[in-house]
């Protein structure tokens, strides 16, 4: 049996821990965290403990931990988006094999350097595109290659920020402004961009992209609205993003419960809803239920170090920034941005995105010369429907739903780091390797541009400039 892969952890903080900290501690028999680097004290501290990391490999920093030589087989990059340039071409540099976050960099040059150095290495360099490791749309992906819609004519793809989601981490949070970190349509949308790449095997030949920032101004303040949702805010018994209904009382997370597509957690979210008093009787007996009706996880978990404590999350509230009201922050990103691309056989897609869904999640529809494909992969629903258009009868698909709770993204975080220990331990290639990954890159890095510029961008053009 292979021994498991040693892991130098970069960034302690919501990915690093939730998703590929916790798989760690899911599977010893594949990976074992060896090291960490992370700023934060009660990050490091906590993830040090929990995976009996000792002191010598503790690190204040990124750059702290490559001065200690080569203590790992590979390193996990965690950190946020405008830190992936130096410390992935530091790493890769140190002889680092490399599990980076999307995206690869927030800007074209940047991009273009960390795949210049992953070339010249030679080391394994993958790319967090989660979405392709999900059995939803690994079921998508093999319909639409066995031949089953006969020729694809179009794609229309769409990403459903739920309101929440938006608010949370681009009109407050650490996405909010493009010159702090990428692109909305880079920061969120380089996953659809590189399913679209993935499903169709071709490149797009033109591009053309529009969107803007509608909602979250400052003209749509509601009158007498504070700076602060916690300074008394006349709006907020109708505002959806009054700050202490999301954080404390996380209301939009018990209402995405209480409509699953999973009848008992359906019952516990209908209960946690309208009978919460009854609810916290019941998670007396019923522990297990205790996790929504004390809920401490994303979002709320972001916010501050002490999620279960309430006293600590309205601290933050009263002080950071998630309690500020979503039309007075320094935001700029888009809040909706649609894509239209042509591919080199033909094939035309949409992709519309925008922060404004009543839940999270992806919804897409193919149409091809023999069915048509519909599928939802939202919280709520996880379907596939194939629509043939002759007398067959409709095909509906089912899948895990998204709401389990197994793994992040419907499965996708689990599926992800599967593979990247069987990439390292030489089983199997990449799927998200760098060389593909880059396709996903440059379709929303001229995405912005064309959004900017007004124009068409013909997508040669565009790599011939960025020599690519
Ligand atoms: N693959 C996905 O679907 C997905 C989903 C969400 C976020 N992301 C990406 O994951 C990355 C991390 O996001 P997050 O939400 O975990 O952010 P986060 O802020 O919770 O975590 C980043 C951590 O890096 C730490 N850090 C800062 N400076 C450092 C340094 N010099 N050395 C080491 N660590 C340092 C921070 O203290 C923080 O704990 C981002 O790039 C984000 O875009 C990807």
């Amino acid at each position: 049996m292979s021994a498991p892969v040693r892991i130098l952890l970069f960034g302690a903080g919501n990915r690093g821990s939730d998703a590929y900290g916790a798989y760690g501690l899911a599977h010893p028999d594949q990976v074992r965290f060896v090291a960490v680097a992370e700023p934060n004290a009660t990050r490091r501290s906590r993830f040090a403990e929990i995976h009996q990391i000792p002191p010598a490999n503790q690190f204040n920093s990124w750059q702290e931990a490559l001065q200690s030589g080569k203590m790992a087989d590979a390193v996990i990059n965690a950190t946020q988006d405008e830190m992936h340039h130096a410390s992935a071409i530091a790493a890769l540099t140190a002889g680092y094999d490399m599990l980076l976050e999307k995206p690869i960099a927030p800007t074209l040059n940047e991009t273009l350097s960390v795949m210049r150095t992953a070339r010249v290495s030679g080391r394994l360099l993958m790319i967090c595109h989660v979405l392709r490791y999900t059995q939803f749309f690994q079921k998508v992906h093999q319909i639409l290659t066995s031949g089953q819609l006969g020729q694809i004519i179009h794609i229309s793809h769409n990403e459903n920020v739920s309101y929440y989601h938006m608010a949370h981490s681009f009109v407050r949070g650490n996405w909010r402004n493009s010159d702090q970190s990428a692109p909305m349509i880079l920061a969120k949308c380089c996953h659809d961009l590189d399913l679209l790449y993935w499903f169709l095997n071709e490149k797009p030949t033109l591009l053309n992209s529009n969107g803007n920032l509608s909602h979250f101004r400052a003209e749509n303040t509601p009158d007498g609205a504070p700076e602060r949702c916690t300074d008394g805010c006349p709006a907020a018994n109708s505002c959806p993003y009054f700050a202490p209904n999301i954080y404390i009382e996380s209301l939009p997370i018990k209402i995405a419960v209480s409509r699953s597509d999973q009848p008992l957690l359906r019952f516990v979210g209908n209960l946690a809803l309208k009978k919460p008093r009854l609810a916290n009787q019941i998670a007396k007996v019923v522990p297990k239920i205790r996790t929504l009706t004390a809920y401490s996880g994303w979002p709320r978990n972001t916010i501050t170090e002490q999620p279960k404590n309430e006293q600590a999350v309205w601290e933050a509230l009263k002080t950071g920034p998630y309690g500020r009201c979503v039309y007075r922050c320094d935001n700029n990103v888009v809040d909706h941005q649609i894509v239209t691309m042509t591919f080199e056989s033909g094939i035309t897609t949409t992709l519309t995105m925008h922060g404004h869904s009543h839940e999270e999640g992806r919804t897409l529809r193919v149409d091809g010369s023999r069915a048509t494909l519909l599928g939802k992969f939202t919280y709520s629903q996880v379907w596939l429907e194939v629509h043939d258009h002759g007398v067959k009868p409709v095909e509906r698909i089912t899948l895990p739903s998204m709401t389990d709770g197994t793994s992040g993204h419907g499965g996708g975080d689990s599926g992800l780091m599967a593979q990247f220990v069987k990439a390292m331990r030489g089983e199997q290639p990449p799927l998200t390797g760098w060389r593909d990954s880059l396709e996903s890159h440059l379709m929303a890095f001229a995405a912005e541009e064309s959004r900017l510029t007004n124009q068409t961008i013909i997508m040669q053009d565009f790599r011939d400039k960025a020599e690519c």
